[in-house]
């Protein structure tokens, strides 16, 4: 284990654990911002209870550990946001269109290059602490779970990237966005996160428990709603899990 640190920032970098969202939980938080890298995971975690699969060394696997004792319980999405807004943000320095497929994916096009999964330790209308584990990924050449659409830095550059830049980056975009919370900008947070949604223009299929339908997006609401207009000009409202996109023969 090798830790370092940066006045706000605890890094500590791991071999090899189980999961980082696991294992940062036995961390203390004594900073600012906590986070927990690892070469490889021997269960790392996904959405919806899947696993995470990521080539040893190749790519990024951590998560980081917050206090935000200025967001609300009930306003935790704004969190999730936030880290959402960092990445791509850090990704368009690379390469372009990067998008965020709601509520937490970052896109490439039509092919997923980053998962989030976001775990919080909620105390009475407070956020105790807040995990967010970020799965990117950088210098995977082939992947071979049965993700339906992955892709890497370095299949779409051809090149390997420095994966620790990409991660300073990251955290410094994250802190960023953290203090224009903290300052009251939550709104405006919202609104840079709504335009750099994946398919936030023009009509598109999706799949909810009663079918398909075409429908555009019609906003986000501020607890991470997601609120669609379809072609009859009825207002849905989804929950995460609640509706996927379709994409040829896939439903993200
Ligand atoms: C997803 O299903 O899209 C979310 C993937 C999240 C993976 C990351 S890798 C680091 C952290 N540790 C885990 O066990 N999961 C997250």
């Amino acid at each position: 284990m090798e830790e370092m640190g940066v006045e706000w920032l605890q890094l500590i970098r791991l071999d090899e654990t189980d999961s980082t969202n696991t294992r940062i939980r036995q961390c203390e938080a004594v900073r600012e911002m906590t986070v927990v890298t690892a070469e490889y995971q021997t269960a790392g975690r996904g959405q919806r209870g899947n696993s995470w699969e990521s080539e040893r060394g190749e790519n990024l696997s951590f998560s980081i550990l917050i206090r935000p004792a200025f967001v609300k319980a009930s306003e935790q999405f704004i969190l999730s946001q936030a880290v959402s807004l960092a990445i791509q943000q850090t990704l368009e320095e690379y390469v372009r269109p990067v998008r965020i497929k709601w509520p937490n994916d970052i896109y490439w096009n039509d092919r997923k290059i980053c998962g989030i999964l976001i775990e919080n330790e909620l105390n009475g209308k407070q956020i105790e602490r807040c995990v967010l584990g970020i799965g990117l990924n950088v210098n995977q050449r082939e992947f071979r779970s049965d993700a339906p659409n992955p892709v890497s830095l370095y299949q779409i550059l051809g090149m390997e990237q420095d994966r620790d830049r990409i991660l300073m980056k990251i955290l410094f975009r994250f802190r960023q966005e953290l203090q224009r919370i903290a300052a009251g900008e939550s709104k405006q947070v919202a609104q840079e996160y709504f335009q750099a949604l994946y398919r936030k223009k023009g009509f598109h299929a999706y799949r909810d428990k009663d079918g398909i339908f075409e429908a555009r997006m019609e906003g986000v609401e501020p607890q991470g709603f997601l609120l669609l207009r379809d072609r009859e000009g009825g207002l849905r409202r989804y929950a995460f899990k609640e509706v996927s996109i379709v994409l040829g023969r896939y439903f993200l």
